[in-house]
């Protein structure tokens, strides 16, 4: 396995350790009762994902522990997202915490998608048991984070529209038509005007 496979391995732990804190502590800061329900499943995935990659981690005989830049600069991009919450929790309305929220699991989960979406390509290439574990662990989570990118964003922006006094369409459009592509959130954006 090459170094870089490693460290996007590194980072793909980190990311959801991240994920963690940055859903507990986004949960504080929700306000609608159906967002708060979704976040909740996406923090229970997110705990699962830990250990998935935890699995993985024993499979490949890596070392859960080390560190590198990489992981480093992870780690710092995760604090400061909780650390973001906090100050608008402290600073403004409940309703501007919670769109701070909302932009902070849109970034944290940018990440996310992006490291399971590189790691489904890694094990594309891999080989013997190797592409199997990769295989395995892609298959049990990449769904779940089509679900949370493309979701989270349809709620950040209904939120947002919502708060700048235009009619919502809440639960986002992204959430009533289970999109899990590219293609179909950029569907269900084209199709909010009619749904609201
Ligand atoms: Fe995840
Ligand atoms: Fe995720």
């Amino acid at each position: 396995m090459s170094e870089q496979v490693k460290e996007l391995l590194y980072q793909m732990l980190e990311t959801e350790m991240g994920g963690v804190e940055v859903y507990t502590r986004a949960l504080q800061c929700v306000v609608n009762d159906d967002l708060k329900e979704e976040w909740e499943k996406y923090l229970e995935q997110t705990n699962r994902h830990v250990e998935v990659m935890r699995e993985l981690f024993e499979k490949l005989g890596l070392d859960p522990k080390a560190q590198t830049p990489g992981r480093q600069v992870v780690h710092h991009l995760g604090e400061s997202l909780v650390e973001a919450m906090e100050m608008a929790q402290q600073g403004g309305t409940p309703e501007a915490a919670e769109l701070v929220a909302c932009e902070c699991v849109v970034l944290a989960e940018t990440k996310d998608h992006q490291n399971w979406e590189l790691l489904s390509k890694c094990a594309e290439k891999a080989k013997g048991d190797e592409k199997k574990a990769l295989t395995a662990a892609c298959e049990e989570v990449e769904d779940e984070e089509d679900e949370h990118i493309y979701h989270s964003k349809g709620w950040c922006r209904e939120l947002w529209i919502q708060s700048l006094g235009m009619p919502a369409v809440l639960p986002p459009p992204e959430e009533e038509k289970d999109v899990k592509t590219a293609i179909g959130a950029a569907r269900a954006e084209q199709a909010r005007e009619d749904m609201l």
